[in-house]
């Protein structure tokens, strides 16, 4: 029988942290990781590079299925471009969040996600890790921050990087992506009836990943 590889699922809203968690999470245990947003910033990226109708949703799905990717030590690679910080861009989220209901998209990207499951283990951190692509995971976490903090880490994490944010503009892109994310029919933003939540708002990101790593031990002790 083939060995079962663990997997520790953490979902939550846009700028919760959970990429951060997850990559600090995977280091700590020496797993895998996958970011399942990017693969859907990818699929917004080559809808834009490709001049893709966006509203055709099958040739979105066909495009999204062909995609050749690497990810290479937190460097991501599109048919040999770096597009690590392509992908970031917000316009790019923001495709990624209305291309993101339709389910062939959804259904192209599933078994890529699945084959990230490799021992000794996959931290995986998205929108419905734990409902709907790792429905088995061993520890689900449903990642909250309330949306005045995300707004601020996304400021800071834009400021980090040159730019000059709007914060009105930014808070009230974080809400519409939020209500889009939450109010979507196929695999919306919602936390797994087994998930842990956690309340990140007033957590450092070391105290964060602690409570996770925190739960996880719990679960090893229960197992
Ligand atoms: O986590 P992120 O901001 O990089 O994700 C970008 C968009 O991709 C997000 O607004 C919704 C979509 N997404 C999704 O539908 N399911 C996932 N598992 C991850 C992201």
């Amino acid at each position: 029988a083939s060995v079962r590889v663990p997997v520790i699922a953490i979902d939550g809203p846009t700028a919760s942290g959970k990429g951060t968690v997850a990559a600090r999470v995977a280091a700590e245990l020496g797993w895998h990781v996958l970011d399942s947003g990017a693969l859907y910033r990818l699929a917004a990226w080559t809808v834009l590079d490709n001049n893709i109708n966006a509203n055709d949703i099958a040739a979105v799905a066909l495009a999204a299925r062909r995609m050749q990717i690497r990810f290479d030590d937190g460097q991501i690679m599109l048919a040999g471009q770096d597009v690590t910080e392509l992908i970031r861009q917000e316009h790019v989220g923001n495709l990624a969040s209305r291309l993101a209901p339709a389910a062939p998209l959804r259904e192209a990207l599933l078994e890529r996600q699945r084959a990230f499951r490799q021992p000794p283990g996959l931290v995986a951190d998205g929108r419905d890790m734990g409902t709907v692509v790792f429905p088995d995971a061993d520890l689900k976490i449903f990642l909250l921050a309330d949306v005045q903090s995300r707004a601020q880490r996304r400021c800071q994490q834009l400021r980090e990087r040159g730019l000059v944010p709007d914060e009105q503009a930014v808070l009230a892109d974080l809400k519409e992506r939020d209500f889009r994310d939450t109010d979507r029919a196929v695999a919306p933003l919602k936390p797994a009836d087994d998930a842990h939540q956690l309340d990140s708002s007033r957590l450092t990101v070391e105290d964060t990943v602690a409570a996770v790593m925190s739960l996880w031990h719990k679960r090893l002790r229960q197992s």
